[in-house]
């Protein structure tokens, strides 16, 4: 469970990873990633900076018992004790090293509630348990799964999976899992557009995309962003248009075209046979990678990407598609399923044709929902 290396671990890396969880408690909301990049100091280098990532993920990984205990304590020794606390009930041994490193610290008993046994605040203990028990949420929320990548010639996939130390996942030609988190994007064959990163949830749902949608069809990729759903639906299509209201994510999504030798459009047209929702939503199917959010997601917010949701069906209605896919990598049924049948009881030419919700427990991948509807 635990992601630290301890072998090369040392003392300025705890005291960075104290450093940045100080900020971060202070202020939950802020991206983990840029915390981070403002605080690890420039001359770290990246084999340090991972390490201390991973230290303040471990913590993270628990820091609902955190919560729990130490909510009066205030932000700096609220930290210092959950790291120490933390690091104790998981392994003695740890503890005894980080007691040499904040010889202050109490150590106390923790409280363990059961939503902090499964690292979740109660509001968000209380969806995932419509749908699943203690064990499948911890599997859930603790999955490991190493990095995917879509191969752009699956001719080569012998080389790279020789290479890369590589295995083909999901029963795709073109997806392929790496063990390790080697920098992937200063590889030459990336550079050159052989592979890219993409998940295999995000493979497989473009598969069942292919599958019930008709090969010929012009599609519209409406929250296109930088591009990732279009360049793996291009294995299967050739008329794809990309939007996205954020228009420096399209300028991402035009490099990576460019490198990858894709011919996409840019300009909206009027109609399309189908349109791609990639909805905006809570990243709840991504938590396992990004534990981080499931400290900053609150029910206030997961109304807001509803109501971002239900627009963007309605939008998707100007094209008069015969095909709409809509797509969250959310694992709750109010971002997926509860918002694709209130669209249907308003739209009744929409039948669904397709829907499922893929999981690391049912297809080792990150959390991703599909419906597909088609108007009849
Ligand atoms: C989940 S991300 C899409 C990721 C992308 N499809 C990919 O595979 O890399 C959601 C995207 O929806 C875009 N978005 C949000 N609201 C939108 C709107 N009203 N119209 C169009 N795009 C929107 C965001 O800018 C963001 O890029």
């Amino acid at each position: 469970m635990f992601e630290t290396d301890w072998q090369f671990y040392r003392t300025n890396h705890w005291l960075v990873a104290k450093n940045i969880l100080e900020i971060w408690w202070s202020a939950p909301h802020k991206p983990m990633d840029a915390i981070i990049k403002n605080t690890v100091a420039p001359t770290m280098g990246s084999r340090d900076r991972r390490l201390v990532k991973s230290v303040v993920f471990d913590t993270i990984r628990h820091w609902q018992v955190a919560v729990d205990n130490a909510e009066t304590l205030g932000i700096k020794l609220s930290v210092e004790w959950a790291m120490a606390n933390i690091m104790a009930h998981y392994t003695p041994e740890r503890h005894a090293l980080i007691i040499n490193i904040i010889p202050k610290v109490d150590v106390v008993p923790l409280t363990i509630s059961p939503a902090g046994a499964v690292n979740l605040p109660p509001f968000l203990y209380q969806k995932y348990q419509k749908k699943w028990n203690d064990e499948q949420i911890m599997g859930l929320v603790n999955a490991k799964m190493g990095v995917d990548v879509r191969l752009n010639t699956p001719k080569i996939a012998e080389q790279f999976c020789k290479k890369f130390k590589a295995e083909n996942v999901g029963g795709l030609p073109s997806a392929f899992r790496l063990g390790g988190n080697a920098p992937l994007s200063h590889d030459k064959w990336f550079q050159l557009g052989l592979f890219d990163i993409q998940s295999l949830a995000s493979q497989i749902a473009m598969a069942r995309v292919a599958t019930h949608v008709p090969h010929h069809s012009s599609i519209l990729d409406y929250c296109a962003g930088a591009g990732g759903k279009s360049l793996c639906l291009s294995q299967y299509y050739k008329d794809i248009t990309l939007y996205d209201k954020d228009s420096k994510r399209l300028e991402n999504a035009k490099l990576r075209a460019k490198t990858q030798g894709k011919n996409f459009n840019f300009q909206l047209k009027e109609q399309y046979d189908a349109v791609l929702l990639d909805a905006p939503c809570s990243g709840s199917g991504n938590f396992h990678k990004n534990p981080w959010q499931i400290f900053s997601i609150t029910q206030e917010k997961i109304h807001q990407y509803q109501e971002i949701q239900w627009q963007l069906l309605q939008k998707s209605l100007g094209f008069a598609p015969k095909f709409i896919i809509y797509c969250t990598c959310s694992l709750f049924e109010e971002e997926n399923d509860i918002v694709v049948q209130n669209f249907m009881k308003q739209n009744s030419q929409y039948k669904l044709i397709h829907n499922e919700l893929l999981t690391p427990l049912t297809h080792n991948c990150d959390g991703f929902y599909i419906a597909i509807l088609k108007k009849f």
